[in-house]
């Protein structure tokens, strides 16, 4: 456990909440439960980032995942906050639009899903969804959206967020923009990569004006290939969005996904690809994909990165903090549970450590 200030944050240790989709925010409200997930998570001096948080009504791609561009969204958003809060612990929102990755049952009026784009994605690998065939924005309109994560970073610092982290990864809507299999426009917004990358580095400036700096970090994901958004070019795509992050003076964090895990001699590696970015950008740099506590241990002491994140195994480990420190056995990850939306099971049913009095989360409930 060491510390480790990142901008105005005091951590007390390097292992972050990475954010983890958990569709159980009924209708697009946070709920209750999640006062009680988050806070089981929650240490004194620990980083926790929320799951990926709607910034309008065309945002959301999955059921029951939370927004922030309703009153009502921010009002049930405060206790959640407020419980993590009284860990001591320091919480980002993720900002998010999901762009072509939805269908027309989730938008407004049963509208297409809007994109860099027209062009559909396949249907998902594993659960077999379809998407639907997205709208392409016209130039005129990318402002509007822009705006969109604007003020949802306003609205999470008034529902107590310390911060916010713009979702630029997984093929997403900024990736959709970023990524050259995906964007095919031959407006101001597509073509070369500082085209390509206008829309992302407007919604870092309209953000960082809105918030500052200081309470700004991005996820970033240049080597994946998810949703089909790939670039030919990842290493440049990553240098670039690392200058324009650099750009604003204190800007917080860089959070940034390691390719897919490699084989090699038999074992699953992380190919440990970041380091260039990292060194490239000036503040706070966070890893993650694939960390465990010996690999984490490892990196941070390489000087590879500042803070590693780590989601499913804290996921499925409330307490992950206290068992790196003790190097006590993790709870096995239910990835069937992942994304079903009920409010206790493979949510906030996974057992602590026995001795650890920190599972008492009844005074952190809303
Ligand atoms: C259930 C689940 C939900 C996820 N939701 C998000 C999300 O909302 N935003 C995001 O950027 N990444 C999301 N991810 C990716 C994780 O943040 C993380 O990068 C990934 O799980 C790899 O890290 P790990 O090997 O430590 O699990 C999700 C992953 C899982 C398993």
């Amino acid at each position: 456990m060491t510390l480790f200030k990142m901008g105005q944050f005091e951590l007390s240790h390097r292992v972050v909440l990475a954010p983890l989709t958990r569709c159980r925010s009924y209708g697009n409200v946070p709920q209750p439960h999640a006062a009680v997930y988050y806070s089981q998570r929650a240490t004194k001096g620990g980083l926790l980032i929320a799951e990926a948080t709607g910034v309008s009504a065309t945002a959301q791609g999955y059921p029951a995942t939370p927004g922030i561009w309703t009153h009502e969204q921010v009002e049930a958003w405060k206790p959640i906050v407020d419980a993590v809060h009284r860990k001591g612990a320091i919480f980002f929102c993720q900002i998010w639009h999901v762009g072509r990755v939805s269908r027309n049952e989730l938008q407004p009026n049963g509208e297409a899903p809007i994109s860099s784009t027209d062009k559909q994605t396949s249907p998902a690998a594993v659960s077999k969804t379809e998407y639907s065939k997205p709208r392409r924005l016209r130039t005129d309109e990318i402002p509007g959206i822009v705006d969109d994560f604007r003020r949802a970073a306003r609205n999470a610092i008034v529902a107590g967020f310390d911060g916010v982290e713009i979702h630029g990864a997984h093929g997403y809507l900024l990736e959709q923009f970023m990524k050259d299999s995906a964007n095919d426009r031959d407006d101001e917004y597509g073509g070369s990569l500082e085209n390509r990358c206008r829309f992302a580095v407007e919604v870092i400036g309209a953000v960082v004006g809105e918030v500052g700096a200081h309470r700004v970090g991005i996820r970033l994901s240049p080597f994946a290939d998810y949703m089909e958004c790939v670039d030919s070019d990842p290493v440049a795509l990553g240098h670039y969005m690392v200058q324009q992050l650099n750009r604003h003076e204190g800007f917080l964090y860089c959070h940034m996904v390691e390719p897919r895990m490699a084989i090699v001699d038999g074992r699953r590696q992380i190919p440990h690809r970041l380091l260039p970015f990292r060194k490239a950008f000036n503040g706070t740099f966070i890893a993650a994909g694939g960390y465990d506590r010996e690999e984490g241990n490892k990196v941070v002491a390489e000087g590879y990165t500042d803070l590693v994140a780590y989601g499913r195994i804290f996921l499925a480990n409330p307490d992950l903090p206290r068992r790196f420190e003790l190097d006590a056995p993790l709870n096995k990850y239910d990835r069937s549970t992942f994304y079903t939306q009920d409010p206790v099971v493979g949510y906030t049913d996974y057992p602590f450590l026995e001795d650890d009095s920190s599972n008492d989360v009844s005074s952190t409930q809303a």
